[in-house]
């Protein structure tokens, strides 16, 4: 029987509308949260990300914030607003901006008694072939830095947790990257299956292609599951 489906995040790399209305009704009530990256949100902005908040979607969106502190808390704090779920900035931005935007994202929620959405620091793109030594350089920035998740390849999810753990925090891990043994890998490079990321701790995996690209959502997104 396949699990996890509070584990799967969707990511709706997609600029059709219709498409998009049509992977998110296909997939609920199983799939609960959503990506929106840069190529739904430069076609569709913030009322795409609102109207999936009021359908009670949890919405990731993944702008990689990468800029000066300033720029990425006033940035954080537009996000928070919108009611996302979790949102991504880059660790490379540095340990100032990672903290500005924790301090803001924490502050503008009390404010408007919102959630506080949940900050994935980025560090090596799944689409390249880094070193575990350099994730892991980027990881420690971000966990020193009081965000609250890691993005990362499944390759190094159990390395990263190991970290948190020496130090006495405790970090999520959100790995895309993701394929089951049929899929095109494209052009990411430190791939992995569901079941290789669960082992190695990852909390989330974030899953496009393999789900977007077939006929059969729901059926893919089980696929993708199950291996
Ligand atoms: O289609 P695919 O499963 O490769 O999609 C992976 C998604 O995760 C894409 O939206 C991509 O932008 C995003 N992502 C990634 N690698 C990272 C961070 C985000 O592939 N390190």
């Amino acid at each position: 029987m396949t699990k996890n489906w509070n584990k799967l995040i969707v990511a709706l790399d997609l600029d059709e509308k219709n498409e998009i209305i049509k992977v998110v009704k296909a997939l609920s009530p199983r799939v609960t949260k959503f990506k929106i990256g840069p190529i739904a949100f430069t076609r569709f902005g913030p009322s795409l990300v609102k109207t999936l908040v009021k359908q009670g979607k949890d919405i990731f969106l993944d702008l990689k914030l990468h800029d000066i502190p300033n720029t990425m808390k006033c940035s954080a704090a537009v996000i928070t607003e919108l009611g996302c779920w979790a949102f991504t900035v880059h660790c490379k931005a540095g340990q100032a901006a990672l903290l500005a935007v924790s301090e803001e994202v924490r502050t503008v929620a009390r404010k408007n008694k919102l959630r506080k959405p949940l900050i994935l620091g980025v560090t090596e793109l799944t689409s390249s072939h880094s070193s575990q030594e350099a994730v892991l350089k980027l990881a420690n920035q971000g966990i020193n830095s009081g965000i609250d998740g890691i993005v990362a390849s499944a390759w190094e999810a159990a390395a990263i947790k190991a970290a948190a753990v020496k130090i006495g925090k405790k970090i999520l891990v959100v790995t895309p990257g993701i394929r089951g043994i049929k899929d095109s890998v494209g052009d990411q490079k430190r791939v992995a299956t569901s079941k290789t990321a669960f082992n190695n701790g990852a909390d989330y995996i974030v899953v496009g292609r393999p789900i977007i690209s077939n006929k059969n959502y729901l059926q893919a997104a089980e696929d993708v599951l199950s291996c």
